[in-house]
């Protein structure tokens, strides 16, 4: 019975990112299938979206298209948020919100993340997303709950350009930035002396901002597992190449509706 009450309420899916990734591309190809010209956003927006053919939404993967059971899993809101640094509020205060949500796209400009800035730009927002949805997970329990488990997909997109990093790539090349950036920020924690005050659980302050395993070793997205947090790469492509190619990424959200 309350997994008929739970199936009715829509499912959302949040794009999040930095800035000139592809979210709003995305977005448009999903709502209209074809790209039309996209400008920086400023403001978030939610529309309702369709799992295109022949994807199957897995809580339906029994029934025909058609079948208004098959037609309502296949809807879902997809919500679109401003990548720039001085906008991401927006995007925080979806995380910390997360009713409803079944799983985060992270887009990343893999051609843009093969070298600095792009590659400092991407895994700082990529960490503070994680780190977001770790506290998430630590808070529910200490609260007595299991945090819902909320998937994230970071899609390599631009995989047109001759520059861009095939996904596997990607993957590393994410996973050794994210262990510079929580490195430097334990450091900026311990010189700012934030958690030193005394009689202060000084040191799980500073275990709780520190993102995955705990340690001396590389940061990888598998540590994310423990909270709940299955990190997934696929790669594709939404202007540009031979045609647009993000079949990788409706596959995945197909899974999670
Ligand atoms: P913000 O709104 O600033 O956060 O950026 P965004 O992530 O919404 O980026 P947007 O979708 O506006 O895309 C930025 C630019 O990248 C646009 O000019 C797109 O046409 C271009 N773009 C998006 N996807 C691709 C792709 O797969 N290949 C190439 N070559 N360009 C792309
Ligand atoms: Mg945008």
């Amino acid at each position: 019975r309350r997994a008929a009450a739970s199936a009715k309420a829509t499912k959302g899916i949040l794009l999040i990112g930095p800035s000139g990734a592809g979210k709003t591309a995305f977005l448009t190809t999903a709502e209209r299938k074809s790209i039309a010209q996209t400008h920086t956003s400023t403001a978030p927006l939610t529309i309702r979206a369709t799992l295109p053919s022949p994807h199957v939404p897995a809580s339906a993967a029994f029934r025909a298209p058609g079948d208004p059971s098959f037609e309502r899993a296949r809807s879902f809101n997809l919500t679109d948020t401003p990548g720039h640094g001085k906008l991401r509020r927006f995007a925080t205060s979806k995380l910390n919100d997360t009713l409803g949500l079944c799983g985060i796209i992270f887009v990343v400009d893999a051609a843009y993340i093969s070298e600095d800035p792009g590659l400092v730009e991407t895994s700082e927002y990529l960490h503070d997303t994680l780190l977001a949805l770790q506290k998430r997970a630590a808070s529910s329990s200490k609260s007595g709950r299991e945090a819902k488990e909320l998937p994230v997909l970071i899609a390599a997109n631009k995989l047109d350009l001759f520059t861009a990093l095939p996904p596997h790539l990607a993957k590393l090349q994410l996973e050794k930035a994210i262990s510079r950036v929580r490195r430097s920020r334990a450091k900026g924690l311990k010189n700012s002396g934030a958690t030193l005050s005394e009689g202060d659980d000084g040191g799980a302050d500073e275990e709780s901002e520190w993102l995955g395993e705990w340690g001396e070793g590389e940061f990888e997205f598998t540590q994310l597992e423990e909270v709940g947090v299955t990190v997934s790469v696929a790669g594709g492509n939404l202007v540009g190449g031979e045609k647009v190619d993000v079949d990788a990424w409706w596959e995945w959200v197909a899974e999670r509706l």
